[in-house]
């Protein structure tokens, strides 16, 4: 993919102060698609802000290249680069009306009058702020601030647009509003955004692709559904979603398919092989919302190999599931989240049950689940 933008074996090193060293990116290579919706995802101190200001020019790189629309741009400054950012605070000038901080950019690179009118008028009918141009910005709410920040970066016309947290200011409601806004201006744009956050909620939600980072690195790069269904390790399946990981040998291998047996022996049949062999250690990985209840007919021949057993010790109502934690000897708990509709009811703790583990509810993460 030749892609708007391609960031090849970037690294970052700071001096801590105090003392040592913090490596912010340690060899990462990313290549973004025109037209894409590209979120960096990590917890905080993870190198997504490191990457972004080198990507616009505010930080140099140690070592590796960037390249936007094939050109390295390491030696362009960072106001000659087409990119722009929008930060979680997001700096306006509150002594400026919204139409002036809008134009300032192109104020500032003497475009004429007319056509500072014409595009600040665009940018904020785009924004849903048309009629809005003459307010000073604390005459505006949070929100309304939010779009002036947007506006204000994209009255460019960059090729790509860098988002760093921009919605973690804002409280809840406002934050699910505005994350559907930005995923439609993108697409109505038809520029690439990058976009931070450390909420994997609205990273699922929002993009096309997710680069989950941890200690400078990728540890993935792929779409929602694959990152959520198919994590690559164990820092992926527990930052995405809620898991139960299970220490597990592969005791057989069938084709594409095979079988693993639990730390209390369980057998679990069946499983997907995720290129695993006979004797390989692997970590289960069962999403709470996968298991299903048991539906009285324990022990019968079919449903040997799919189940997991144990008794109730936690079990609550959540409205749309029941919760339960069920609690298996030589295991860890087990987390389920069965849907409450016709034909489940409340579990109580104490009482004995078995979960069954559907076909393709499992996925095996090969090795014995040193977190990446
Ligand atoms: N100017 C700097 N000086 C020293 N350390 C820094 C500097 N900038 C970032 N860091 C460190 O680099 C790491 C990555 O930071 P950052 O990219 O801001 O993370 P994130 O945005 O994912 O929270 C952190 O450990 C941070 O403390
Ligand atoms: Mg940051």
């Amino acid at each position: 993919m030749q892609g708007i933008l391609r960031i090849e074996s970037a690294s970052k090193s700071f001096q801590a102060p105090e003392g040592g060293v913090i490596r912010a990116l340690d060899n990462v290579s990313l290549t973004v698609a025109h037209n894409e919706f590209l979120t960096l995802l990590g917890p905080s101190g993870c190198g997504k802000t490191t990457l972004l200001r080198a990507v616009s020019g505010f930080e140099d790189l140690d070592g590796g290249e960037i390249y936007i629309d094939g050109q390295p741009v390491s030696d362009q400054p960072a106001h000659k680069r087409p990119v722009n950012t929008v930060f979680q605070r997001y700096a306006l000038f509150p002594h400026l009306s919204v139409q002036r901080n809008v134009a300032y950019s192109l104020e500032v690179r003497g475009v004429a009058k007319a056509e500072i009118r014409q595009r600040v008028g665009s940018m904020l009918e785009l924004v849903g702020l048309a009629g809005m141009g003459a307010r000073k910005i604390g005459q505006l709410s949070g929100g309304q601030q939010q779009r002036v920040a947007l506006a204000r970066s994209l009255v460019a016309r960059p090729k790509i647009l860098l988002l760093d947290e921009p919605l973690s200011a804002l409280d809840k409601n406002l934050r699910h509003k505005m994350q559907q806004e930005l995923k439609t201006l993108q697409h109505e744009l038809g520029i690439s955004f990058i976009f931070v956050t450390h909420d994997q909620e609205e990273a699922l939600v929002m993009s096309d692709r997710i680069a989950v980072l941890n200690g400078g690195n990728i540890q993935q790069l792929d779409a929602p559904e694959e990152l959520y269904r198919r994590p690559a390790n164990e820092f992926v399946a527990r930052f995405i979603g809620e898991s139960n990981l299970l220490d597990a040998t592969v005791v057989s291998v069938a084709g594409t398919r095979c079988d693993v047996v639990l730390t209390d022996g369980t057998v679990i049949r069946d499983c997907p092989v995720n290129g695993l062999k006979r004797g390989d250690p692997a970590k289960v990985l069962i999403r709470p919302e996968n298991l299903l209840a048991d539906l009285g007919q324990s022990g019968s021949d079919e449903r040997a190999g799919h189940e997991i057993s144990g008794t109730v010790s936690e079990s609550f109502f959540a409205g749309t599931d029941y919760r339960l934690v069920l609690s298996c000897q030589g295991l860890p708990p087990v987390r389920a989240s069965l849907r409450a509709g016709p034909g489940t009811s409340h579990h109580t703790i104490g009482e004995q049950t078995s979960l069954f583990v559907p076909h393709d509810a499992v996925h095996l993460i090969p090795g014995n689940g040193v977190p990446a």
